[in-house]
């Protein structure tokens, strides 16, 4: 049961193509391969082995996972680990002792707290948060110490949806004498919107429990090593099997399944997306709305650099007028700023019928919640407004339902929270 990615093929495959095909199961011909739940597995005699020994060091559905959102990105064969935490945690343990990192200042709470928290104490990694958008080249270069082995890179940011420029990080990074490596999570954006490596990255992370897998129902995370570097991809694969940070292989099953609509799911969801951005950027109770993909967005010409093969063919196939569109498809999520702070906010919130009041995001239902009082609670308050995140700043992960439902409930939802 090997992806077709695996296969010698007379052409090479599009994205769409990848997610989808895999050879039929050799055995029963099975087109959707079987759900092995086998913990240990059988060897020939004493010292061979088959295919499989134990499945903390791999099994059919995760293999095969692997090897198809490796292929995505165009690096090694991904390393799956049971959350986009645990990917995290095993990126930084990577380090090893008495490393230095640089990280965009507002990555993802989680990331920053274990770097703050666990592993400053732990590995006593030293670490500098740093605007990655605005401060100049020399700023950055002057970041990197002797002893700094990654930068760390998030794009687009949650909740404020800025976009780092890959390919300037990364010319920064390899004129360094440091050379550190640069690692990027590409979770708001999916594989399918960019694919980081052919822009110089060399690991690429992301929660799969968001667009990747799709449906809210699993939680797994990926690395996924630029081909050549093996010496960190051993590390990274040590890590997920020593310290069985594996996923199941119920829930790779369940990836495998959700991964398939990933193209078409993404580009209805930035679809969607671009849609409501422009519909809250004019609308009187909002203060301003934040969207990648719209033309007004600050970095959008480096979104447009980053859109990934895939857009492009599926955008020109279906004639996507830019101008008139007011901007590209880019991610599902949208942030907006509404009048009257965390009251209207919260009254917003409970309006609304169509977006569940829930943290996370790449669902294929829509999801709302305020990120200050929910996934950003634990950034210290100075802190978080310091980042943008304010009170009245509402973080939406737009599904893939009906467009036009989706904003007659967010007017709805508006008109009520600005009664008195
Ligand atoms: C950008 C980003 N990276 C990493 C994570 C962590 O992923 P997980 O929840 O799968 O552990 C999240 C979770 O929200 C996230 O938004």
């Amino acid at each position: 049961m090997s992806p077709t990615a695996s296969k010698q093929q007379s052409f090479p495959l599009a994205f769409s193509t990848k997610t989808i095909h895999c050879e039929p199961d050799a055995q029963t011909g099975a087109v959707v391969p079987p759900l092995c739940l086998s913990s240990t597995f059988t060897y020939k005699s004493v010292t061979k082995p088959n295919q499989y020994e134990y499945a903390r060091d791999g099994n059919p559905n995760r293999n095969h996972l692997e090897e198809v959102l490796g292929s995505l990105e165009d690096g090694q064969p991904a390393l799956c680990y049971a959350s986009g935490s645990a990917a995290t945690a095993a990126a930084i343990q990577s380090l090893g002792s008495g490393a230095h990192i640089l990280l965009m200042e507002d990555v993802y709470s989680g990331t920053s707290d274990y770097v703050l928290k666990i592993a400053s104490e732990n590995q006593l990694l030293q670490s500098t948060f740093l605007d990655l958008v605005e401060s100049t080249d020399q700023e950055i270069y002057d970041a990197i110490k002797e002893n700094t082995k990654l930068i760390w890179i998030e794009s687009p940011t949650n909740p404020t949806l800025r976009i780092v420029s890959v390919p300037r990080l990364v010319r920064i990074a390899k004129s360094h004498p440091s050379k550190p490596l640069v690692l990027i999570d590409s979770t708001f954006a999916s594989p399918y919107f960019t694919n980081p490596i052919s822009q110089g990255v060399d690991i690429v992370l992301h929660s799969v429990t968001k667009y990747i897998n799709g449906h809210s129902d699993v939680l797994m995370g990926a690395l996924i090593v630029r081909k050549g570097l093996d010496d960190v991809f051993r590390k990274l694969k040590q890590l997920q099997v020593s310290g069985g940070y594996v996923p199941s292989p119920f829930d790779c099953y369940l990836t495998l399944r959700g991964l398939k609509t990933l193209s078409v799911r993404a580009l209805q969801h930035g679809r969607n997306a671009l849609a409501i951005s422009r519909f809250l950027s004019t609308h009187p109770a909002v203060e301003k709305a934040t969207y990648p993909g719209l033309s007004t967005h600050a970095q959008q010409e480096t979104v447009k650099a980053s859109l990934s093969p895939q857009v492009l063919k599926d955008l020109k196939k279906i004639k996507w007028d830019e101008e008139e569109e007011g901007g590209v498809p880019f991610g599902g999520v949208v942030s907006f700023r509404i009048k009257g702070g965390a009251e209207a906010a919260g009254k917003f919130l409970l309006a609304s019928k169509l977006f569940a009041l829930a943290e996370s995001l790449g669902g294929v239902e829509s999801l709302a919640e305020v990120a200050a009082q929910m996934s950003h609670h634990q950034i210290p308050e100075e802190e978080r407004l310091r980042l943008g995140i304010t009170p009245d700043l509402i973080r939406m992960s737009v599904g893939i339902e009906d467009v036009d439902d989706l904003i007659r409930d967010i007017d709805q939802a508006l008109e009520v929270s600005q009664r008195v």
